[in-house]
């Protein structure tokens, strides 16, 4: 179980904060890793907003996870640069292989030991498309060398 007291105490720094609400969540997931389902109820109260509006706004934003990671997480840039260069074609062949739900924005592989997730530009724009494992930054990337890294890696 979580620490709720903790929980409202990390979201009521920001309280008085305009849109305290955002940094009150990078807290949260900064601690935690992720963003837990007991959390929102408190949360949302130190907010003065429904559960709902705050599940909302966790659901809205890419950044926010809603369960922990996985061991490895896979991140592929969604941005306009990537997307212009593939990045729609990889993400689809980096769900298939990882067996990855075709919907939603965060999605465990088949066998849960990756978390696939969309990132909004990873700075590499020029050498697009661009992707990340376990936080190593990768540019250029195919459908085939993501094979190779996903078998280097999560061997
Ligand atoms: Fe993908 Fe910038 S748009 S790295």
């Amino acid at each position: 179980a979580i620490d709720v007291v903790a929980i409202r105490e990390l979201a009521a720094r920001f309280e008085h904060t305009p849109g305290g609400l955002l940094p009150a969540l990078h807290a949260v997931q900064d601690r935690y890793g992720h963003i837990p389902r007991d959390a929102v109820p408190a949360i949302a109260e130190v907010f003065n907003l429904s559960r709902a509006e705050v599940h909302g706004v966790v659901t809205y934003y890419h950044h926010f996870r809603s369960e922990p990671a996985a061991r490895h997480v896979v991140q592929v840039c969604r941005a306009e640069a990537c997307q212009s260069m593939g990045g729609n074609a990889l993400m689809a062949h980096a769900r298939l292989r990882l067996g990855c739900a075709a919907d939603g924005h965060h999605g465990r592989s088949a066998d849960g030991r990756v978390t696939l997730e969309p990132v909004f530009c990873l700075g590499l724009c020029a050498s697009s498309p661009a992707m990340s494992i376990d936080g190593e930054l990768h540019a250029r990337m195919t459908p085939a060398r993501f094979d190779a890294l996903l078998a280097e890696t999560v061997a």
